[in-house]
């Protein structure tokens, strides 16, 4: 099964929606495999966002990721990696559809609540940059049945 990463960022911890968005991963059924909060580093997030290296918007957002501690987590599921980007929607929260996280909570390109990963190849690197393997767990949920159809796993 897929498992991709989700950082809840400095905007998401100081405007207090920790719990308003991992509400919304756990409701779709996605299973939380880690979490972790922890202080990024400007190593990282230039390893992170080496897209976007050169950008005008490259150190602003790299401060931004490193204001205050951020939550990073790691989430299980059928198809996961896109079950999670659908969920966050487009980057822009000015952009974003309603119903999606950055759409009914922000009003910003950076300031946009959550990372995701983009496609299951990136979610591998970028699970090993923030976890260990020692900190990914798998453990069963009693509702899994009622989760997937057995023809969908
Ligand atoms: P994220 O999903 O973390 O991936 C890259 C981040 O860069 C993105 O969310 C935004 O927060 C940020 N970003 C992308 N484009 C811009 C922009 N034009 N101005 C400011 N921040 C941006």
């Amino acid at each position: 099964m897929e498992k991709t990463l989700v950082i809840l960022k400095p905007s998401c911890l100081q405007r207090g929606l920790v719990g308003e968005v991992t509400k919304r991963f756990e409701q779709k059924g996605l299973r939380l495999a880690g979490m972790k909060m922890c202080q990024l580093t400007d190593k990282q997030m230039s390893e992170h966002y080496a897209q976007h290296a050169g950008k005008p918007f490259f150190q602003q957002l790299k401060d931004a990721m490193m204001v205050t501690p951020v939550i990073v987590c790691c989430y299980e599921g059928v198809g996961a990696v896109e079950v999670v980007r659908q969920m966050a929607g487009a980057t822009s929260g000015r952009k974003a559809a309603p119903g999606t996280i950055r759409g009914d909570l922000s009003m910003s390109f950076q300031e946009n609540i959550v990372h995701t990963s983009d496609s299951l190849e990136t979610a591998q690197v970028e699970l090993k940059r923030f976890f260990r393997d020692d900190e990914i767990f798998d453990y069963e949920q009693p509702h899994f049945q009622f989760l997937y159809a057995a023809d969908e796993l």
